[in-house]
């Protein structure tokens, strides 16, 4: 399957594997590069030291194309790209920041820039910051998330009017028949972030990934818009973000009751009642843990069953 965007990175099909905190180290990122996807570290949640040993030991698992993701808003930004510089890494992808910042840096050292947005004015802005492509990211997806709400299927199709470089699709795909979804509305790709989350390589606990699989449709919400907005399982600790909010909070009050390491000690370790746990609406269409590249399989088959039977229409 060859476009602009298997050419640009050098793989074989055009599906990314998401960077996301506390998941993606280096043995999900090189089961999903050497399965033919692009997989991706996520940067966010690592000491710039710790990303340098998950390159090293992505390098070593796989001679494929791997890159990694940088969200702009955690500390140590400077180091992180300059490790990613100093390793050789070829493709980053950047988030959560003005793509001004790094692109020209990025470029400037012989690496691919992609930057991810959740709005059609972001993805021009990307796209006159110097950026190769860029992920448009619906209300749908885990994680941090946009303000205004705007669903992928409707956020492709705009982007995809005024955006002239490569555009990678990203919230609520989990399957192929996902993905032929976003590839008719525009998209030349995709980037699979839940889906991944219920992967054997995932770093995250086995008891988040469990509680990804037995979640259900309406068992995600979009909250603290006034921090940075984010997608989480409807747990303890965010009926308690609910309850805050009943007593008109600070953007302070948010803050304090949120502390540190929140999604640490969700996702890592796997405290289901008091941590942050991120994750997409298309949970509640994720029934098992399995290996990475079983999950890339069948998003290719389930594409190519859903393309055929849209031929029949
Ligand atoms: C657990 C989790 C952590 C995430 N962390 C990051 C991150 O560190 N950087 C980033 O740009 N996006 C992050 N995201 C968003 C993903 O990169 C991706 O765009 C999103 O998951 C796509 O939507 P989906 O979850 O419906 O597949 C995260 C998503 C999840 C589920």
């Amino acid at each position: 399957m060859q476009n602009r965007i298997t050419e640009l990175f050098k793989i074989d099909y055009p599906i990314i594997q998401a960077g996301m905190i506390w998941n993606s180290g280096w043995r999900l990122a090189s089961a999903v590069s050497n399965a033919g996807g692009l997989g991706l570290l996520g940067a966010g949640s690592m000491y710039p030291e710790i990303l340098r040993e998950h390159i090293v030991k992505c390098k070593k698992a796989t001679a494929k194309p791997f890159g990694v993701n940088v969200p702009m808003l955690y500390p140590d930004i400077d180091k992180i790209i300059d490790i990613i510089i100093e390793e050789g890494v070829k493709i980053v992808f950047t988030s959560a920041g003005n793509p001004k910042t790094y692109t020209s840096k990025l470029k400037e050292n012989g690496i691919t820039v992609v930057h991810v947005v959740s709005s059609v004015k972001f993805a021009l802005k990307a796209q006159d910051a110097g950026v190769d492509a860029v992920v448009a990211e619906g209300f749908e997806a885990g994680g941090h998330n946009g303000r205004e709400e705007t669903t992928t299927f409707t956020l492709i199709p705009m982007v995809k009017e005024q955006l002239e470089i490569p555009l990678i699709a990203a919230g609520g795909i989990a399957t192929g028949r996902g993905m032929l979804a976003a590839m008719v509305l525009g998209a030349d790709a995709v980037q699979v972030g839940s889906r991944f989350v219920a992967s054997e390589e995932a770093s995250s606990h086995r008891a988040f990934k469990q509680m990804v699989v037995d979640a259900k449709e309406g068992d995600t919400h979009l909250t603290l818009k006034e921090l940075a907005p984010v997608r989480m399982l409807k747990n303890k600790f965010f009926e308690s973000v609910i309850q805050l909010y009943t007593t008109n909070p600070t953007k302070e009050d948010l803050q304090n009751h949120l502390g540190r390491a929140r999604a640490k000690r969700g996702m890592f370790e796997g405290d289901l009642e008091e941590g942050e746990l991120e994750i997409g609406q298309i949970a509640g269409l994720i029934h098992d843990i399995k290996p990475a590249a079983q999950i890339l399989e069948e998003i290719l088959i389930d594409f190519e069953s859903a393309k055929n039977e849209v031929a029949n229409f």
